[in-house]
C-alpha cells in the first residue's frame, strides 16, 4: 500500500503561483516549437513554496529526464563533471540550494551554462594544460531561498527567473482537497479552510497537516474529515490560528521580553533564543514579515503592534507613536 504522490505533474495541476505557470507555460512552449531546450532557470523564495516540483514538472512538460543535486552536495569539481557528463540531450539538472555552490564549482558552471562545454586540467605542472570538453545541451534549474546570496555572474547566467511567493488561503484549501482526495479520504470546506489558515502561506505544511489531521481522524473520529477534528488535531499539534509554531512564538517573545520590541539585530536575537541566524533569517521571518508582525528597520528588526495584541499584552507606551 503505497502513498500517492502529493506532487502534481504537470503546470495544469500546478495551483497558485499564477504570473509564474503562465511565463513558464510560453517558455516552454517556444523551446518546444524551436525544438531547442529551455533556457536555464532560477527559482528563488522561501522554502516548502514548490520550487522542486516546478522544476519536475519542467522537465516533464519538455519531454525530458530530471536529474537532481544541491550546492552542498558538489563538492568538488569532479562531482560537478560527473553529473554533466552523465546527461542525455536537453536534460533538466536540478540544483537545489544553489546559493551554497562552492565558489570553485560555480566557474566550472559558468561555460557549462553559457556554452555547454568543460574546460578539465590534465597533468600538473609544466606538463599541465586544459582540455575542453562538449556537454549536450541542457536546462540548469536553480532554486535558492535567497536570490541575494547568489553571486552576480550565476545569476546573470539564467535567461528566466521566478519569485515565488506565499499562497493565499483559497490556493491552500484548493491543495488541501486535493491532497485528501488522492489519500481517498472525506474532507469538509471548513476542516480545508482551517488547515489553509495554519499553513502559513505554505503548501508543504498543508500536506504536512492533512496527514497528521488524517491520523486524528482516523484514529480518533470516523475516518471523515470535518472542521471539529480539522481543530481538535491542529491543536494537539501546537499551531496556532495564524500557522505560527514554538520557535515563531519564542522569537517574538524574546523581541519583546528581552529588546523591548526591538530594533535589534539579526545576530543578537539568534543568539538570545538559540537558533541560527540564516535559519531565523530564510525560515522564520519572511512569513511573520508577511503577516505584518516584523520590520526590518536600518536599525533592525522591530516588531509591531499587532504582536502585542496576539500575545494578549499592552502595546508599551515607548511603541505607542508608531
Ligand atoms: N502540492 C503541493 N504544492 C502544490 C501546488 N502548488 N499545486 C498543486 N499541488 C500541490
Amino acid at each position: 500500500h503505497e502513498e500517492p504522490s502529493l506532487r502534481p505533474q504537470l503546470l495544469s495541476q500546478y495551483i497558485g503561483q499564477e504570473g509564474i505557470k503562465q511565463n513558464l507555460s510560453i517558455f516552454i512552449n517556444a523551446a518546444k516549437l524551436r525544438e531547442e531546450p529551455l533556457d536555464h532557470v532560477l527559482l528563488y523564495g522561501p522554502p516548502g513554496l514548490g520550487k522542486t516540483t516546478l522544476a519536475s514538472i519542467i522537465a516533464n512538460e519538455m519531454g525530458v529526464q530530471l536529474r537532481t543535486t544541491s550546492g552542498p552536495a558538489l563538492e568538488k569539481s569532479g562531482d560537478l563533471a560527473a553529473v554533466l557528463t552523465s546527461l542525455q540531450p536537453g536534460d533538466v539538472l536540478f540544483i537545489d540550494e544553489i546559493h551554497r555552490l562552492p565558489r570553485a564549482i560555480e566557474e566550472v558552471l559558468y561555460p557549462a551554462m553559457e556554452d555547454f562545454c568543460l574546460d578539465i586540467i590534465i597533468g600538473k605542472d609544466e606538463t599541465a594544460r586544459s582540455i575542453r570538453l562538449d556537454l549536450p545541451p541542457f536546462t540548469l534549474v536553480g532554486a535558492t531561498t535567497r536570490a541575494g546570496s547568489l553571486s552576480a555572474p550565476l545569476r546573470d547566467r539564467f535567461g528566466v527567473t521566478e519569485r515565488l511567493d506565499y499562497y493565499t488561503f483559497a490556493e491552500l484549501a484548493y491543495i488541501a482537497k486535493r491532497t485528501a482526495e488522492l489519500f481517498d479520504i472525506e474532507m469538509e470546506e471548513a476542516a480545508a479552510e482551517q488547515i489553509a489558515r495554519r499553513s502559513r502561506g505554505t503548501p508543504r505544511i498543508t500536506n504536512r497537516l492533512v496527514k497528521r489531521v488524517r491520523d486524528f481522524a482516523q484514529v480518533i473520529g470516523n475516518g471523515h474529515i470535518d472542521a471539529a477534528i480539522a481543530n481538535q488535531a491542529l491543536d494537539a499539534l501546537n499551531v496556532d490560528e495564524l500557522g505560527l509554531d514554538a520557535i515563531d512564538r519564542r522569537l517574538l517573545l524574546g523581541m519583546i521580553e528581552k529588546f523591548r520590541g526591538g530594533p535589534v539585530g539579526l545576530d543578537t536575537i539568534a543568539a538570545a533564543i538559540g537558533e541560527e541566524s540564516p535559519t531565523i533569517e530564510e525560515m522564520y521571518e519572511p512569513y511573520l514579515m508577511q503577516i505584518g508582525f516584523l520590520q526590518r528597520t536600518p536599525r533592525g528588526r522591530m516588531v509591531t503592534p499587532a504582536v502585542y495584541s496576539y500575545f494578549k499584552m499592552e502595546v508599551p507606551q515607548h511603541d505607542r507613536h508608531v
